[in-house]
């Protein structure tokens, strides 16, 4: 889906290696996977593409340009911070992360710090997500066969980062409450992409998963003028909450447990897609042509 984007070497001059926009980093719940069921159900006669949990970005990332308004929000303010840096303070992050050698005593030492600026908070977040266990930012993520984030390419990752920041050009980077965020941008032309945390599972730093009011955001989408995709765990709940929508089923494997070979049978995943407005046609017409 991604163009190439230019991407510039350690010494801030144009490198020859080509590194496609489709993401920063990991993010626990990234929709890698989930992407191509998405994006033919997104309208494209939409003005505004919003995307409420921002996370990772990774529906964002898939293509090159949803809209003419495009948001980037997350109520973690580490999210939003690193994305900023990237847009607007490229360089400056490829100076501080020039020594930031793959080791598990840098690692822990940058879990743990305090009273820094947000070049260096971002830098640091990006080091320790991009060099932890399934980019979950907690232990340093180590394999024994392939490299893990101990030996992860830096070149890589700053080529990664240049590409983000000509994506992130004119996208707008908000760090709201989903609600103020979605009363804000509403009106008739809007679209707002909406990955919100499981109804068991992970959760977040900003919510974790047993405080977040799903019923606030169902009661919030309720009234919306715009329209609306929403992504969740196929659960008894999230069922209940939209039974009035339109909504599809997907099954796909879990992000991490889709590297562990033969084990992968027993890690599939349901997942709901639901709408405001008619997806079940053309899902069904593009990915189970003898289900519907
Ligand atoms: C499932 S993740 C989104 C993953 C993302 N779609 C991706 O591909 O990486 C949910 C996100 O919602 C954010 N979040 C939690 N509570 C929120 C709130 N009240 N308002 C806005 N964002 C929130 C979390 O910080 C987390 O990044």
């Amino acid at each position: 889906m991604q163009d190439y984007q230019n991407n510039y070497n350690n010494q801030g001059k144009k490198s020859k290696r080509k590194v496609p926009a489709t993401h920063l980093i990991n993010w626990v719940g990234g929709k890698r996977l989930l992407r191509k069921y998405l994006e033919p159900l997104v309208p494209d006669d939409i003005v505004s593409y919003i995307e409420v949990f921002g996370g990772g970005a990774w529906v964002l990332f898939y293509k090159d340009r949803w809209a003419d308004l495009e948001i980037y929000n997350d109520f973690d303010s580490r999210l939003t911070n690193l994305f900023r840096v990237v847009k607007y303070h490229p360089q400056e992050l490829r100076r501080e992360m020039r020594f930031m050698l793959g080791s598990r005593e840098l690692f822990e030492e940058f879990l743990y710090q305090e009273g820094l600026t947000d070049i260096q908070r971002a830098a640091r977040f990006m080091y320790v997500i991009t060099r932890s266990f399934g980019g979950k930012g907690s232990t340093f993520g180590t394999v024994k066969k392939s490299c893990g984030g101990a030996s992860k390419s830096h070149q890589n990752l700053m080529d990664r980062a240049y590409a983000i920041h000509n994506r992130l050009d004119k996208v707008l980077i908000e760090n709201r409450d989903f609600e103020k965020l979605i009363k804000q941008y509403d009106h008739e032309s809007a679209f707002f992409y909406c990955d919100p945390p499981y109804t068991y599972g992970a959760g977040y730093s900003v919510t974790s998963t047993k405080d977040f009011e799903h019923e606030r955001l169902r009661d919030c989408l309720k009234n919306i003028q715009g329209r609306f995709l929403l992504s969740y765990d196929d659960s008894e709940k999230v069922r209940e909450l939209y039974k009035d929508y339109e909504m599809v089923e997907v099954e796909r494997l879990n992000g991490i447990n889709n590297r562990l070979g033969d084990e992968r049978k027993n890690k599939m995943f349901k997942e709901l897609i639901i709408a405001n407005y008619p997806i079940r046609e053309i899902f069904y017409e593009r990915f189970h042509r003898n289900s519907a």
